[in-house]
């Protein structure tokens, strides 16, 4: 399986999201690929938010070797599941990539948890440290049920 985790900047949620599957793929024996990318592009290259690399850290979760890096049409060629952190997110995913988008392929992760109900994971960019834990634990529980499902 090759799997791709997206939100807009792949700074706060998507590497969290990628960092938390790594270790349950790990945990699991998996020979899995997981990638994520975000849909701005206005953070290419960076590494993940410091508040993002705290709370992982505090988890065992190391994420701070990631580099931000923009999501591309072809990244429907590349990988078997896309997961979008929000609706905003599926909505530019689709704008980018015209022809390329392939609705079967692309899902919203917390449709894991909740078929048919559409829900965001909350963007934690503009708030305090307590919506970095919130999301780890709404990744958390979706990659838990993702990975048994897949
Ligand atoms: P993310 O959060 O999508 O969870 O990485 C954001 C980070 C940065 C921006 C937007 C969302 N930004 O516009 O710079």
């Amino acid at each position: 399986m090759t799997i791709l985790m997206v939100c807009l900047g792949n700074i706060c949620r998507s590497p969290l999201a990628e960092g938390i599957l790594l270790q349950k793929i790990k945990m699991a024996g998996l020979n899995w690929q997981v990638d994520s990318a975000g849909t701005n592009g206005f953070h290419v290259h960076e590494a993940p938010h410091y508040l993002s690399q705290s709370v992982a850290k505090k988890k065992g979760i190391d994420i701070s070797n990631q580099l931000c890096r923009r999501f591309v049409p072809e990244d429907f060629d590349r990988f078997d599941k896309i997961y979008a952190m929000a609706g905003d997110v599926l909505d530019e995913m689709k704008q980018i990539s015209g022809k390329k988008f392939i609705s079967q392929k692309a899902e919203l992760l917390l449709n894991v948890v909740y078929p048919g109900e559409n829900r965001d994971i909350p963007d934690p960019w503009y708030g305090p440290e307590a919506g970095y834990y919130k999301v780890f634990e709404m990744i958390d529980e979706a990659c838990e049920i993702l990975i048994k499902q897949l």
